[in-house]
């Protein structure tokens, strides 16, 4: 073989791998799995949060304290649920699940950011609002313009006056005062599209810059959902917030993760993998 023939031979085969390390998800197998605890919050939203006769952790959140700081123990959520399983926080009714694991994964290349999801949906929900899609699964990345976005999480969008609140007007939705997330959502819904949106001055379900793909499967009573990204840019640690709508559940019917932290070639709660 000539110099010529089989410098071309490599130049195919990188160009082969190349393109395989952008199309192909990323080896699963090789990426570390951790739970994060989704929880049924109620009526809860920021104005409830930050309200120190309603929460007696808004002191420790004026402090710089996180949510998960106080609530995540042993990678668990240490909530009684009493407030929350009762009409004073939940007027309508509770779902008879209050909380469940999700199987959190994040992996990365140069170009795009994979997390998958793995999840046992819980029924008995208390608002099956949604008649197209059994589950919907969805992730929130905050931009650097949302204050305190990565001790608050996704409760910056989670507001009194927001739709499916009580007495709150149906057309408003969930909204970030400043800054805004980026939303992707798998519904389970027959050909239903991603979701590549945002929440800024109001939530839009369309129209996103991030590019996004999601494939969902149920196999046995597990679904695994994978989405696929634009990468928001090495080094950073993103503040995310992981939402499940189990059982027909619409708006704030779902069963949300409090607020992390994803690094992306930097520290966070989660560190993605390399591919
Ligand atoms: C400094 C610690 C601290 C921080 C930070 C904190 N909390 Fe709390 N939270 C508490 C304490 C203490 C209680 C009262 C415990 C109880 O009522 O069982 C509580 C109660 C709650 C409850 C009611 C739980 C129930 O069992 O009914 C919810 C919901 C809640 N917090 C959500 C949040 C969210 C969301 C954030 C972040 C936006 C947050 N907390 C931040 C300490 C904290």
């Amino acid at each position: 073989m000539s110099k010529a023939i089989v410098s071309t031979a490599i130049a195919g085969a990188l160009l082969a791998l190349g393109s395989q390390a952008v199309l192909a998800a990323p080896n699963w197998g090789k990426v570390p799995k951790r739970d994060i605890h989704v929880f049924h919050a109620g009526v809860t939203p920021i104005e409830w949060a930050t309200k120190k006769s309603d929460h007696s952790g808004s002191a420790g959140m004026r402090k710089g304290e996180t949510c998960a700081g106080c609530h995540e123990e042993k990678g668990a959520l240490n909530f009684s649920f009493k407030r929350l399983a009762d009409k004073e926080l939940e007027p309508k009714g509770a779902p008879k699940t209050m909380t469940f694991p999700v199987g959190f994964q994040a992996a990365y290349d140069k170009d795009h950011v994979y997390i998958r999801l793995s999840f046992k949906a819980p029924g008995g929900g208390a608002d099956k609002g949604d008649k197209d899609s059994e589950v919907k699964a969805a992730v929130m990345f905050a931009d650097a313009k949302v204050p305190q976005a990565a001790q608050y999480g996704c409760w910056q969008t989670c507001h009194a006056d927001a739709r499916s609140m009580p007495g709150a007007d149906e057309k408003k939705t969930k909204y970030s005062k400043e800054g805004a997330y980026e939303l992707m959502q798998w519904k389970s819904a027959k050909g239903a599209k991603a979701v590549d949106g945002s929440v800024g001055a109001e939530r839009k379900m369309e129209g996103g810059t991030a590019g996004v793909k999601a494939e969902g499967a149920k196999s046995g009573d597990t679904y695994t959902v994978t989405f696929t990204r634009k990468n928001p840019g090495e080094g950073k640690a993103v503040p995310f917030g992981v939402a499940i709508h189990a059982d027909h559940a619409h708006g704030r019917f779902h069963h949300v993760s409090l607020g992390y932290t994803l690094g992306i070639g930097a520290d966070g709660d989660i560190k993605a993998t390399k591919q």
